[in-house]
Formats: C-alpha cells, sequence, structure tokens
C-alpha cells in the first residue's frame, strides 16, 4: 500500500527536520511511504520515505515569480509530484487547460504523478460523480507508466468526514475501468478509518493531509492499515 502524506502549508524547516527524523526512525526500510512537504522544508537527506513536490510550474526555469520549476527540482532530486489537488484548482484557480500542461511537462520528464480527481458536494449530491470524474480524467494520458491516481471528493477533504467504504470502493472501481494507474482514495482518511479502506481490494494506497501533519498520527494510520 502506498501512504502518501500531504504537509500542504505546513512545517517549517525545523518542524520538518524533527518530523522527518520522527519517520525516519520508525519506518520499515520497505515501505511505500511517500511525503509531499513545504518547498522552503526541502533538503537533500537520504530518508527512508520518498519526497514529492506539492507543486511545479511547467518549465526549467524563467522569469515566473513565485514559482519553482524542473531545474530546482532537480537539484533536490525530486522526481515525484503532486498535479490536480482540489485546494490548487480552487484556490489558485488551476484550470483544466493549465493541469493538462501541467501533466504533459510532468509525463515528459518521466516524473510520477500523482493525479487528483474529485467532486464537490452539489455534483456528489446530483448524482453526476462519474461522469464528472470522467470528464477530469479525460484531460490526461490515462496509459502514462508513471501515473497514480488519487480520487479525493472535495467535500470529504479536510471536513473530518471521510466517504464511506462503498462509496469509495464504487467510485476505484469505476476509475479502475478507465486506467490501469494505481488508486488511491483521500478525504479526512486517518487511524480510525484506514482499516475499513485498506480492505478494499481496488484501492492502492492513500494520500493523507490532516492525519499526516504530526509523524506520530501518520505513523499510527500506517500501522492501523496493517
Ligand atoms: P485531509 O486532506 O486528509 O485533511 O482530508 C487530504 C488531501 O487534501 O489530500
Amino acid at each position: 500500500m502506498i501512504f502518501a502524506a500531504n504537509l500542504k502549508c505546513n512545517h517549517t524547516r525545523e518542524s520538518f527536520r524533527e518530523y522527518a527524523e520522527i519517520l525516519n526512525s520508525n519506518l520499515d526500510q520497505n515501505e511505500n511511504v511517500l511525503v509531499f512537504p513545504p518547498f522552503s522544508a526541502y533538503e537533500k537527506t537520504d530518508y527512508k520515505f520518498k519526497l514529492g513536490a506539492q507543486n511545479f510550474y511547467p518549465c526549467e526555469s524563467g522569469a515566473f515569480t513565485g514559482e519553482i520549476g524542473k531545474a530546482m527540482l532537480d537539484e533536490l532530486g525530486i522526481r515525484t509530484v503532486l498535479i490536480g489537488h482540489s485546494e490548487r484548482r480552487e484556490i489558485l484557480n488551476e484550470s483544466e487547460e493549465f493541469l493538462k500542461v501541467k501533466f504533459e511537462f510532468a509525463a515528459k520528464n518521466g516524473w510520477d504523478i500523482i493525479y487528483c480527481v474529485g467532486e464537490n458536494l452539489a455534483t456528489n449530491e446530483a448524482n453526476k460523480t462519474k461522469e464528472f470524474l470522467k470528464n477530469q480524467l479525460n484531460n490526461i494520458d490515462l496509459s502514462y507508466e508513471n501515473l497514480c491516481i488519487a480520487y479525493e471528493p472535495i467535500w470529504a477533504i479536510g471536513t473530518g468526514k471521510s466517504a464511506s467504504g462503498e462509496q469509495i470502493e464504487e467510485i476505484l472501481n469505476f476509475i479502475a475501468n478507465l486506467t490501469k494507474a494505481p488508486l488511491l482514495y483521500g478525504g479526512s482518511v486517518n487511524a480510525k478509518n484506514i482499516g475499513q479502506i485498506a480492505k478494499i481490494s481496488s484501492c492502492n494506497g492513500v494520500l493523507v493531509g490532516t492525519a499526516s501533519w504530526d509523524a506520530y498520527n501518520f505513523l499510527n494510520l500506517i500501522k492501523e492499515a496493517k
């Protein structure tokens, strides 16, 4: 199972150092753990977990104020990226067109991509989830070999209200008909509900926000999944 921690805009360089030490000394070597810290906390250090980028701008380098390009990721040895997270879609206004450009740039570089999709509450309540997700997924090459899809219903992100096991299974099975990529679920995953989520056969892992921000909480969640 893949355990990905999205630290979002949390952790300073100093607090992340401590976080990383705790994870590193408590994880098994063969665990598939991926951490997305804020850019300012990156260090070129060998951990038992992999580091990924929450964001990047689709350029090598250049006049893109406030952005991070490939040259900076290369320097840190980062080859795993998140694309399409709902917070970037909604708060930072990243459009389908822009996400396509980011996807193609990352794919051209052979990076591992976690591409996030998910519907809002209104779409979910109107029973239009599958149609909506199919449109989001039509934006990218679903046969790209280093792709992983994260299904994250927006109404479940940061709300403490995860989708039910049945809902997750139904949607992941639907996505599995469209792509052979590994599938993650994200949205209020925690140590209490991970046991049930881990049992879903089409679920290859989880993308965790809130419950990953404390290293011991995240370790506990990983332990509970077994
Ligand atoms: P959450 O966030 O676990 O706090 O719901 C998940 C995410 O945004 O990836």
